[in-house]
């Protein structure tokens, strides 16, 4: 049965893209999107400018509990702007090491659910599409399509460094693959919602896909449980 306030959950290793799908997708529905990787983005970057352990799993919680996070849409095309206690993080919280930190303050059971009713409050009409790691296998079970995206390691690599090259950043390929080799670990094998596709996923491997084949196997996958669903742009 379709629920009332529909869910489509994009789940997946770091640098298959997810992101901007979910981005894409949300914007041809018309959706509410949540990036839930950003809150944990954000609650790594508020740790740090508190002057807090990231292995403080207490201090993390209440924090987590009390983040004065807020997500700003800026147009329905472009991702919302992201403020923490009213300042700008956008960016700030988009480099690698953020990304790690992330990772880290992710792996304590308190921190995550703390950060559960906050994520589930996304849950808007007309629907939501959200991405992460564990949005489908725990934070919204009962999701109406769940994808799983996956690319080889080096592929990722590959493109998260070629986008680092957009943006002026010069990195090293072999230091990438081994920054996304430790995440991908610690996002497996933590003990609570570690990185696995939901039994009812879908994957999609990325490999040799572009962006836009990724959003139109998307969109078939939405089609079949929303026959009537009509894109609003794109
Ligand atoms: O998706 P993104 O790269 O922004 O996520 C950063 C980190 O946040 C991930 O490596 C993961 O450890 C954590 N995360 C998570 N659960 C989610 C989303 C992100 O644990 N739902």
């Amino acid at each position: 049965m379709i629920s009332k306030k529909p869910v489509i959950t994009i789940d997946g290793t770091s640098g298959t893209g997810k992101g901007v799908v979910g981005q894409l997708v949300a914007t041809q529905l018309g959706w509410n999107l949540l990036d839930s990787g950003a809150l944990y983005r954000v609650l790594a970057l508020a740790a740090q400018q508190h002057g807090m352990a990231l292995d403080n799993e207490a201090a993390l919680k209440v924090l987590a509990e009390y983040l004065d996070v807020q997500f700003i849409a800026t147009s329905v095309s472009t991702p919302p702007r992201i403020l923490l206690e009213g300042q700008d993080v956008t960016d700030t919280i988009r480099t690698e090491k953020m990304g790690n930190a992330a990772s880290k303050v992710g792996t304590f059971p308190a921190v995550r659910v703390a950060l559960l009713s906050r994520q589930r409050a996304f849950r808007e009409s007309p629907g939501l599409v959200t991405d992460g790691r564990d949005m489908g296998t725990v934070v919204f079970p009962d999701a109406d399509v769940k994808l799983f995206l996956t690319a080889s390691l080096e592929e990722r690599a590959r493109r998260r460094c070629n986008q680092l090259k957009e943006k002026g950043i010069n990195v090293n390929l072999s230091e990438l693959v081994e920054e996304l080799r430790e995440r991908d670990k610690r996002d497996q094998e933590r003990a609570v919602a570690p990185l696995r596709p939901a039994d009812d996923a879908i994957i999609i491997d990325t490999d040799t896909l572009s962006i836009e084949e990724v959003v139109a196997s998307v969109m078939r996958e939405v089609r079949k449980v929303f026959p009537a669903i009509q894109a609003v742009s794109g």
